[in-house]
């Protein structure tokens, strides 16, 4: 999603913001482009599609200045092309904002019987404008306090003025803003990693904030335009690899580190020493808590699906979950006894992070799974279990996955052990089995070949189903989402035993359906849906786990055998192979892998 980088320098800054935008570009987005300050005018170049395009347009036009704003842009309003590509800017102002303004056209209105004229179909354009309008009377501060008044909805800006030849103004209200520290420079971003090639010295800026940002020092400022000081913090400086190594694209490698993921995970939670499990500082205590909501969004949403089985199965608490975009809006009854856990990658999803600071107003006990400990969500939750499984630059989320669902069942093994709901043997023996995922997901990662030669099939399909019972329904949402957001072909998951309530309807001659019947439970059930769907003409991909007993159908399609496990981690196991056919299909289809069309990464508008 929409991106800003901001410097402020002694040398020219134009390379140095196309190489943070390229840094930005996990994020998803669809134009791009850049404004600097030179010889008291503002230099303005943008590109649609990729910031590669961008780049080509400063060869051949090229941009001076030592202090300028660049911008990925994901449409809101108006078209995906060069003219809605941030910056914004009037004769004395540029700007870069991520969000929506929410008053935009009322703002319009008014500017333009002012006289002001717009370029754009944008929202953005409203806040150039009306900075504009309001410097005609205030100095920056106030123009600036004044202008983010009048905005209603959410934003992150970056700003650079004609007649203010050395600063940056960054402001935030809802959409992340970092302001970091330089050798006699200083620099705006709507994330740290794109500047941590620059700086480890972090300032996050809080709802309501503004800032000004200038080569030598940095002032913070409180909505009402007070001065207000603000600590630095020192980021780990831990060299992540962003590089595809030889994989040919993010995903394949994310995929394929998903054992590393797993290590890292029990590494992190499991004392081997004492077979427990630490979760250190948790700061309520267990009687304190009956029941648990989880609440999150796409991927991370399915995580919250998979765990409410887990809770349910391995502690005696009442367990609800949400869609945070849902939860957000509702009449929820907010109950003192519940905690409340916020599942998050980016740990930036605007939707997810108004269900947390909803729950924060009501005084609630909040807790986040995150994978970027640095985010907003990760932040303004009062406790955090991080998922420790790098940056994830692929858009379709898949190590995240496993790292999520990892420590939903490692808090879901131990608030049953502490509540004595599950019984000392059992957790030692629970424990003992998780400790060999790592492996049995490096040996599942091996069933390469047979899904390549699949996945021709359902790119040849107009649609397909995977299908599911208990754990191993959420996976099929999983799967079908992996499928949708790479290769385009409608896929749509469904708990196995509802076929007969309508969506039976759809299967017809040839239609693949993924059927996921691992030795669980649920086994013989599923293995009788399956056959209603093949009465029905559907070409069954039939996922299980090994197992000495064949599974009697002379006409399942295709049949796909992970590692056997305790029941609890066959749901890590069968993701692997969905995750592998979605991209396939992708890859066949010679689509763009890591960044599928109209989606975004990090989700910052709701
Ligand atoms: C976007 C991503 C998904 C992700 C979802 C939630 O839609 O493309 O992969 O699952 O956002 O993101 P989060 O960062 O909150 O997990």
């Amino acid at each position: 999603m929409c991106g800003i980088i901001g410097i402020n320098s002694s040398r020219p800054v134009s390379s140095t913001i196309i190489s943070s935008l390229k840094k930005l570009e996990y994020r998803g987005y669809d134009s791009a482009g850049i404004a600097t300050l030179s010889n008291n005018e503002i230099n303005e170049v943008k590109s649609e599609g990729r910031v590669d395009n961008l780049e080509n347009n400063l060869l051949v036009q090229k941009m001076e200045g030592t202090i300028g704003i660049g911008h990925v842009r994901w449409a809101t309003h108006g078209l995906p092309n060069s003219i809605n590509a941030h910056p914004h800017s009037s004769q004395n102002v540029s700007v870069v904002h991520n969000g929506i303004i929410e008053n935009s056209t009322l703002l319009k209105k008014f500017l333009i019987s002012k006289g002001h004229k717009f370029k754009s179909q944008t929202d953005t354009e409203v806040i150039v404008h009306l900075i504009t309008e309001n410097l005609k009377t205030e100095n920056i501060v106030n123009s600036i306090k004044k202008t983010l008044k009048s905005l209603h909805g959410s934003f992150a800006l970056g700003i650079i003025f004609k007649d203010q030849p050395d600063l940056i103004v960054g402001a935030r209200r809802g959409s992340p803003l970092a302001v970091g520290y330089g050798p006699n420079e200083n620099y705006l971003g709507s994330d740290s990693y794109a500047l941590k090639a620059m700086t480890n010295k972090i300032t996050y800026l809080n709802d309501g904030e503004f800032c000004i940002i200038k080569k030598d020092h940095v002032e913070f400022f409180n909505e009402d335009g007070d001065k207000i000081n603000k600590k630095v913090l020192e980021l780990s400086l831990e060299d992540e690899k962003y590089d595809k190594g030889d994989y040919k694209h993010f995903m394949a490698k994310e995929i394929e580190e998903q054992p590393t993921t797993l290590k890292n995970g029990i590494n992190e939670y499991v004392d081997t020493l004492n077979n427990d499990i630490n979760i250190y500082n948790f700061p309520w205590k267990t009687n304190e808590i009956s029941s648990i909501t989880l609440i999150g969004c796409g991927t991370a949403y399915h995580s919250c699906l998979l765990a409410k089985y887990w809770f349910e199965e391995l502690t005696s608490l009442d367990v609800n979950v949400d869609i945070a975009s849902e939860f957000r809006y509702r009449k929820n009854r907010f109950k003192k006894e519940t905690l409340y856990i916020f599942v998050s990658q980016s740990g930036e999803t605007a939707d997810t992070y108004a269900a947390l600071d909803l729950c924060n107003q009501n005084d609630m006990k909040t807790c986040a799974v995150v994978n970027v400990i640095e985010s907003s969500i990760a932040r303004d939750s009062k406790f955090v279990l991080p998922i420790h499984c790098g940056t994830e630059i692929g858009v379709a989320s898949t190590k995240a996955f496993l790292g999520q669902i990892l420590i939903l069942y490692i808090l879901a093994l131990k608030l049953g052990s502490l509540r004595k709901d599950l019984k000392k043997e059992l957790f030692n023996e629970k424990l003992k089995d998780l400790k060999s995922l790592p492996k049995l997901a490096e040996k599942t990662l091996l069933t390469d070949n047979k899904i390549q030669t699949i996945s021709n099939t359902f790119n040849e399909a107009k649609g397909s189903m995977f299908l599911g019972r208990g754990f191993s329904f959420p996976i099929a949402l999983e799967g079908a989402l992996k499928l949708k957001e790479l290769s385009y072909i409608h896929a749509e998951g469904y708990p196995a035993g509802e076929m007969k309530h309508g969506p039976l309807a759809l299967i017809e001659e040839g239609m693949p359906v993924v059927v996921l019947a691992p030795r669980d439970n649920y086994y013989k059930k599923t293995i009788s849906n399956m056959q209603e769907v093949i009465a029905r003409g559907a070409k069954v991909l039939l996922v299980t786990n090994r197992s000495k007993d064949e599974v009697v159908s002379e006409n399942i399609w295709e049949k796909i055998e992970v590692e056997s496990a305790n029941e609890d981690l066959l749901p890590f196991l069968l993701t692997i192979p969905l995750q592998k056919l979605a991209y396939y299909s992708a890859l066949k289809k010679g689509f763009d892998i890591d960044k599928p069309r109209n989606l975004a990464k990090s989700v910052t508008v709701e």
